[in-house]
């Protein structure tokens, strides 16, 4: 078993990630250069021919992953990040493209298929999203719903079998990339019957808060997923990388594209910074199952108020419902891998 660079979890942090915390992070904080050695391993990006994803895959390379696997929607994009990922590293032959549409539950399903064949698969970090005011649909929800929560989620349970199937010494993983933004806005919606459908009637979207919402039901949802499968198998964990350069603000225009244009240049992390969290994320870690990270360190205090409360664990299981009726009619043997 390879040495692994154990980060302290935080103590001192107090109640639900306050402003002043997401400056402290942001202005005082640098997660280290990870160290840990992936030797051997084969891990998935999704979203990785850009951002921060681009970036975790060129630090698995450098800490000598046998194989990084590219899930991207644009395999022409996916096979240009390959080729600077290999100049800049030294490294050919150990980055894989694969096309994989998040918007489509049908793309997501052919890529896990073709994941299956993989003679060893340790770990996978879903990384993909997408943010915007626009109200659309895609797979018949709400596009962030789709991307960011539903086919995210999908792809984390169709993998399971691959990732259990060993052989590597080390427990597998599954990192879901969320958000310390989770903490802006409460879920009212899940007391509603089917919440995923409600959130997808238009005249209800709230759309400025769409992104943060989708990042708090992915950190509920991760959870959930991490009791429903047994830890001693597997490590799940979700985390935020901080606010960090990258082209995921693009589509939003006007005072919040303004707003978060200014927060950026003020404080944001470099992509590579970014990309360090991600890879602490997936490093053999089994105390972070079912845990949430800040700063590449178990935080479970930079979690919002809701989360951590009654009514956010009434949520996470009222969820978890909704979203495997949701899976089960595409996957209906979903939850028996
Ligand atoms: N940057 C930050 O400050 C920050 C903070 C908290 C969380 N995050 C999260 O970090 C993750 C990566 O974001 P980033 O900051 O690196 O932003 P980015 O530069 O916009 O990268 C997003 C990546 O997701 C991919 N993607 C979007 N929709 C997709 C779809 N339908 N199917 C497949 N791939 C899709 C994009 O592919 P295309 O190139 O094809 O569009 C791109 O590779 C996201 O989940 C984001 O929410 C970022």
């Amino acid at each position: 078993m390879s040495s692994i660079p154990l980060p302290i979890a935080r103590s001192t942090h107090t109640a639900a990630m306050s402003a002043l915390s997401f400056l402290h992070s942001q202005l005082f904080v640098t997660p280290a250069i990870p160290t840990y050695d992936f030797k051997d391993q084969t891990i998935i990006i999704t979203g990785a021919n850009r951002g921060i994803g681009l970036e975790a895959a060129r630090h698995l390379l450098r800490l000598n992953a046998k194989k990084v696997i590219l899930g991207v929607r644009s395999v022409k994009a996916g096979q240009d990040a390959a080729e600077n990922l290999e100049r800049s590293t030294g490294r050919t032959g150990a980055v894989q493209v694969e096309e994989l549409d998040m918007a489509s539950h049908l793309s997501v399903k052919a890529f896990a298929g073709r994941m299956d064949q993989l003679d060893r698969l340790d770990a996978v970090l879903l990384n993909a999203g997408m943010y915007t005011h626009t109200f659309t649909k895609a797979d018949g929800f709400e596009t962030h719903l789709t991307v960011n929560v539903i086919n995210t989620l999908f792809l984390a349970l169709l993998l399971l079998p691959t990732l259990k199937r060993g052989p590597g010494p080390e427990k597998p993983r599954i990192s879901f990339v969320s958000s310390d933004r989770h903490v802006m806005f409460n879920l009212p919606e899940w007391k509603e019957d089917r919440p995923f459908e409600v959130l997808s009637d238009e005249k209800r979207a709230r759309m400025p808060e769409r992104y943060m919402i989708s990042k708090l039901m992915l950190i509920l949802l991760a959870r959930e997923m991490a009791i429903h499968v047994d830890g001693s198998d597997l490590i799940i964990n979700s985390f935020t990388p901080g606010y960090c350069e990258s082209g995921l603000i693009n589509d939003i225009k006007g005072p919040t594209r303004w707003v978060l244009s200014l927060l950026k240049k003020a404080t944001a992390r470099t992509t590579e910074v970014g990309g360090r969290t991600l890879v602490a994320a997936i490093v053999p870690w089994p105390e972070s199952h079912g845990k949430y990270l800040n700063d590449s360190c178990i935080d479970e205090s930079a979690l919002s108020s809701f989360v951590r409360s009654e009514e956010g664990e009434q949520a996470q299981r009222k969820l978890w419902k909704d979203l495997l009726k949701i899976l089960e009619q595409r996957e209906p043997a979903i939850l028996s891998s």
